[in-house]
């Protein structure tokens, strides 16, 4: 049986530019042309999970402009249920400066527009409570966040917060409700205080996000793979080596792919191989949504499948 997952995130309008190297503080550089393309870490991990089969709620905000119109299609092309976003009649679309250089590493500047807007009083009780699971990142509100959060454990629901861009103190009662925290190494760090230099420094720093009160930590490493740890465990999942051509959106496909093998009941450690595969094709290709694989892509490369290594 397979469970439905609401995402309750931002949705962007990408505009990126590939240049030899990042410019440095008071640098002027020349890049290629410049190129839009939907994006957004809640929009882009909804679409990852649609694309690859889950029935996805997405709820968020958008500008009455056409990039908003633009970005609610191509959620739609794949299946999901854009009637939680609403329009905003005075704000822009959220928007994304994205520079890629030529190894695909990025750096991303993020104009929040109208995701500063989305309220948790657009997602309603009953649609809670017909969720399996409930997703979010954090750009969107804070207390938008909250009383999501709160409301989801309350029902039971899965929940998952990946604190991205993360804040240097989130409220230590919003830890309490969160099933599964998903930072990257350097969120990690911004929310532990700790300096992570080795896979030793990142279980740790992990295990201070449990004593906060998560259930599950599932770090993103780069090309090194997913880390995830719990009060028993912590289970390296190496990722398959590939030639990066642009890293934005790995983390937001493996989001999508993980939950999505998740919620059609695989085990947790089959979820997180899957969420590898997928990411491993995303940093193939250029753009957010328009790097992310499906299913039978992903499902090709089974027979490339790491097994996890036991850290501690
Ligand atoms: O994670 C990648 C995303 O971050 C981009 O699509 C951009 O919009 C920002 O939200």
């Amino acid at each position: 049986m397979k469970g439905t997952l609401l995402v309750v995130g931002s949705l962007n309008m990408d505009a990126s530019i590939r240049v030899a190297r990042m410019p440095r503080v008071g640098e002027t550089i020349l890049g290629e042309q410049i190129t839009f393309s939907p994006g957004g870490k809640g929009a882009n991990q909804a679409y990852a999970a649609a694309k690859l089969g889950t029935a996805v709620h997405m709820a968020g905000a958008v500008g009455e402009d056409g990039f908003g119109q633009t970005l609610c299609d191509h959620l739609q092309s794949v299946g999901v249920d854009c009637s939680l976003v609403q329009n905003v009649p005075t704000v822009s679309t959220g928007s994304a400066f994205i520079v890629v250089d030529q190894d695909g590493n990025n750096s991303i500047i993020v104009s929040q527009g109208a995701n500063a807007a989305c309220t948790a009083d657009q997602i309603s009780d009953e649609v809670l409570q017909s969720c399996d699971a409930v997703l979010l990142q954090m750009e969107i509100p804070l207390d938008t966040i909250e009383s999501v959060v709160r409301r989801a454990h309350d029902f039971g629901k899965m929940v998952v917060l990946n604190p991205a861009p993360a804040p240097s103190d989130l409220p230590r009662s919003l830890y309490q409700g969160i099933d599964w925290l998903t930072p990257n190494e350097t969120e990690l760090q911004t929310l532990t205080g700790e300096t992570c230099c080795s896979m030793e420094d990142l279980v740790h720093a992990a295990q201070k996000l449990l004593d906060f009160g998560v259930q599950q930590v599932l770090v993103t490493v780069g090309d090194q793979g997913a880390l995830w740890v719990n009060r028993d465990q912590a289970l390296l999942f190496p990722s398959r080596k590939v030639q990066a051509v642009d890293t934005t959106a790995a983390g937001d496909t493996f989001h999508g792919a993980w939950l999505c093998a998740l919620l059609e009941g695989r085990s947790i450690e089959d979820a997180i191989v899957f969420g590898n595969l997928a990411a491993s094709i995303a940093v193939t290709r250029p753009g957010a949504q328009s790097s992310i694989p499906d299913r039978a892509e992903v499902e090709a490369l089974a027979a490339d499948a790491i097994r996890p290594i036991r850290i501690r």
